[in-house]
């Protein structure tokens, strides 16, 4: 999508579902998202939102795509810096938006303020199907690209870790690394963004201690810091005798503490991670692949596969 006003382009991973009816589709902007910022500028002036939406890229586009890229910066700025090479591009011939030249299949399309159509539920990067059946906004499709018998990189969102994780997880530590030193902080380790959280719900900080608070300032900053804050749950700051990604070690430095006086009390943290009892019933279902459907993945690519 472009802003109106700037002409920004951005380049996210937003869930696209298809529909019987082949002219439409709907895309899924959780609030906040830059998709969602650009989509309500048109839509708050009563304008139509043209998008472009693509399946079937390089693997790097769509991991760029799936991470917190900095406001106003362009995910195919970032490719090209990364590969050393621009990101060819054709003008959608409709919307005049860049899509990825070697795309598989690419469609270009406008959103109405008010067209909303029942979407989902997926299975999504927590795990679970979690965001249920919702109405959702809906894309006109006015132009549809695709190569004969494209092939399309898949990336399941299931119970971590899952196909994003394991390199989200390494986007979002560097990320948050660079972001606390940005913004003051002295002496940080190493960063890391555990994949059973989805690489995003815990993060683990290791610094060098340099004067009172400083582990404090850099767990708040962390958590608040744009690859940090979306949907984190959990910081720990840890020496820098810590190796951040190995959680052996972090739970290690969790409980351990030596109090200065000599009383014979601890405390207890008790952190309850059921499923709410009230809600044990309607908790969304978990999105994991079945033992049967994992066996035929690894009979038939056995040969790829590690043993
Ligand atoms: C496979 C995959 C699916 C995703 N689906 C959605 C989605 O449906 N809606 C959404 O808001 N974010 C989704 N995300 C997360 C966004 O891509 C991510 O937050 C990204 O930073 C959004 O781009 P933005 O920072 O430019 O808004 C998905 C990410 C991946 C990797």
């Amino acid at each position: 999508m472009k802003d109106p006003d700037s002409g920004w382009i951005n380049y996210g991973a937003y869930r696209v579902q298809a529909y019987p009816d082949g002219r439409i589709a709907s895309v899924m902007c959780s609030k906040g998202k830059h998709g969602d910022i650009l989509m309500r500028r048109y839509h708050e002036r009563g304008q139509r939102c043209p998008i472009a939406v693509v399946a079937g890229m390089h693997p790097l586009l769509f991991s760029l795509a799936g991470i917190e890229v900095p406001y106003e910066k362009n995910e195919y700025d970032m490719a090209g810096g990364l590969l050393g090479k621009p990101v060819e591009v054709i003008l959608g011939p409709k919307t005049g938006l860049p899509i990825p030249a070697n795309a598989e299949i690419a469609f270009e399309g406008t959103i109405d303020p008010n067209d909303r159509i029942a979407e989902g539920p997926f299975g999504e990067w927590t795990g679970y199907y979690a965001g249920g059946l919702k109405q959702e906004p809906v894309i006109r499709i006015d132009t549809f690209m695709h190569r004969q018998d494209p092939i399309l990189l898949g990336a399941i969102p299931a119970v971590p870790p899952n196909d994003d994780t394991y390199y989200r997880g390494t986007y979002r530590a560097a990320n948050v690394w660079r972001q606390i030193e940005a913004a003051g902080v002295p002496g940080v380790k190493g960063v890391w963004s555990h994949e059973a959280g989805g690489s995003r719900m815990w993060l683990t900080v290791s610094i060098t201690q340099m004067y009172p608070g400083h582990a404090k300032q850099a767990g708040l900053i962390a958590s608040q810091c744009h690859a940090g804050a979306y949907a984190n749950k959990y910081v720990v700051v840890v020496d820098d005798d810590i190796d951040p990604a190995n959680m052996n070690d972090v739970i290690w430095a969790m409980p351990t503490s030596y109090p200065a006086d000599e009383r014979i009390f601890n405390s207890r943290m008790v952190i309850d991670a059921c499923r709410p009892w009230l809600r044990r019933k309607d908790f969304p279902k978990v999105a994991r692949s079945s033992k049967e459907l994992d066996a035929r993945i690894k009979a038939k690519w056995s040969h790829v596969l590690p043993r």
